[in-house]
């Protein structure tokens, strides 16, 4: 698992930085991201400060240019936190996390009538009190591009990447040094982010310019372990959507191991088909959201297949009700030139946008547990949060894991409140780890409860008790 090539890149990098940096010092010049101050759809001047701009990280300047969408803390930028946002997939793009879940605007979901789609403003937008750098990575992945896309796409590729933006970011940011750093990200981005965090950590200790003030990160439903799968029949259980009989018949014939099945064993094979259909019908994201005909092909594949499925274009439209409604306005959105001049995206870079893109994406690492035991030994922070109604990631696996950390409790299984009313349950582990479940949520928590995820988010990072 070590990277081959890393003492290499870190001397290179130490180069380029150090060569970005003088540049910086002898000419002004003018910073890498251009301000928005209109976007189409939206009425008047924006009431937030949004920068867009590239990053290149290439030796030549048309090659793997990294895309970014920056957010001002709507606050006291000067002191409030800065994040970095990624978005799962891999590949979806950062604007996932900023239009569906913790960015200062959404869609307006109506009809489209061929119009601009309209946009809303998010009344719990995470950036009400932090700064947040929403990066398309890994390269090919929203309007980030490079010569040779594929050339640049595993997760490895995606770690370097993502510390070389951010001290590049810095340099050309340098009134945010001094904030406070975290990084936050939701379902597959928890297989890279731990690492991303310990390439930053050994990178300060290493002594890389500029240093990053790195104190932690959020995870919500995070790919860990690979052995997600194995939980849901539990956890479907749990929540009655398979019978008592069945649930004791796959114990016995499968004898816990749900993923890797021997093709002889028949029992556990019919019991397993009789899962599935069980749970043909339910939208696995958010058992209690409606399912739509997207889900329908889901529901036998493996994990890794699932958030395959859902992350990939559509061809028809979607129904208004459904999820997927939302991304088709995106779509739309960014297919008109009046949206992509506004943003500064840079013409003829990138054809149609994609939500999500996943094609020759090389899976390296197949478990985070370590890096978390890794990051936890070197005192940083994390919440670490479940919406309780996803079955793709479900809490039972997430809380798996990091009981397997070892860490002694400090603040013991209790339930953390929104105006009076239960929002979850939450833990405190020594290792300064947090863990919290979101009552009546799912996959994409803050996209589903806002309302719950905001006063979570707000009193964590505020280094209060949830
Ligand atoms: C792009 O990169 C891939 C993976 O390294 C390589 O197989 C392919 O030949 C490259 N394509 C071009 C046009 O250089
Ligand atoms: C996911 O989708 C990509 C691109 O369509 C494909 O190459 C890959 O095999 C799929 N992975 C799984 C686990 O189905
Ligand atoms: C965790 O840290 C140790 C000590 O620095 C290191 O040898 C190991 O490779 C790290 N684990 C991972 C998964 O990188
Ligand atoms: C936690 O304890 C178990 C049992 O003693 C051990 O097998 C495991 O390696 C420990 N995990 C870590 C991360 O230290």
């Amino acid at each position: 698992m070590v990277p081959p090539h890393s003492s290499l890149y870190y001397c290179c990098q130490f180069v380029l930085t150090f060569a970005l940096f003088s540049l910086h010092m002898l000419t002004p010049l003018e910073a890498s991201g251009s301000r928005v101050e209109h976007l189409p759809g939206f009425q008047g001047p924006l009431p937030f400060e949004l920068e867009t701009g590239y990053l290149g990280l290439g030796e030549t300047d048309d090659d793997m240019q990294v895309f970014y969408y920056f957010v001002k803390s709507e606050n006291n930028p000067q002191k409030d936190p800065l994040m970095l946002w990624l978005s799962g997939g891999p590949g979806c793009s950062s604007f996932s996390g900023l239009a569906y879940e913790i960015g200062p605007f959404a869609f307006e979901i109506k009809e489209y009538d061929g119009s601009v789609p309209s946009l809303v403003l998010r009344p719990q937008s995470w950036t009400k009190i932090c700064s947040i750098i929403f990066v398309d990575l890994p390269l090919g992945t929203g309007f980030s591009y490079a010569k040779n896309v594929t050339d640049h796409r595993s997760d490895w590729k995606l770690v370097y990447h993502t510390h070389q933006f951010l001290r590049k970011w810095l340099i050309d940011h340098p009134e945010f040094l001094s904030n406070e750093f975290y990084i936050v990200a939701d379902s597959y981005a928890g297989i890279p982010v731990p690492a991303i965090l310990q390439e930053i950590s050994n990178g300060n200790e290493k002594g890389l310019q500029p240093l990053i003030n790195l104190q932690g990160y959020l995870l919500g439903n995070p790919l860990t372990s690979y052995r997600e799968d194995n939980y849901r029949i539990q956890y479907a259980h749990g929540m009655g959507l398979i019978s008592d009989e069945l649930y004791a018949s796959l114990q016995r014939s499968c004898k816990g191991e749900y993923i890797d099945v021997d093709s002889r064993n028949e029992l556990c094979l019919g019991d397993l088909e009789y899962f599935h259909e069980c749970l043909s019908g339910i939208n696995l994201f958010n058992i209690v959201g409606s399912f739509c005909e997207d889900d329908l092909h889901m529901w036998r594949r493996s994990l890794t297949q699932e958030l395959n499925a859902s992350l990939n274009s559509r061809l028809t439209v979607p129904e208004l009700r459904c999820r997927n409604y939302g991304f088709y306005l995106a779509t739309k959105w960014f297919s008109d030139e009046s949206v992509r001049k506004a943003l500064h995206i840079r013409e003829g870079t990138i054809g149609k946008w994609e939500r999500c893109y996943r094609t020759d994406f090389e899976r390296e690492i197949f478990s985070s547990v370590e890096f978390h035991a890794n990051l936890s030994k070197k005192g940083y922070r994390s919440l670490i949060y479940s919406g309780d109604h996803d079955v793709v990631v479900p809490f039972i696996s997430t809380q798996a894991w990091i009981r397997d950390l070892n860490y002694s409790i400090v603040d013991d299984w209790r339930s953390w409140f929104v105006n009076g009313q239960v929002g979850g349950y939450t833990r405190t582990y020594s290792n300064q780890m947090t863990y919290a479940t979101v009552k009546g949520s799912g996959h994409i928590a803050p996209e589903y409860t806002p309302e719950l995820c905001f006063p979570m988010f707000t009193r964590w990072i505020s280094n209060l008790p949830l």
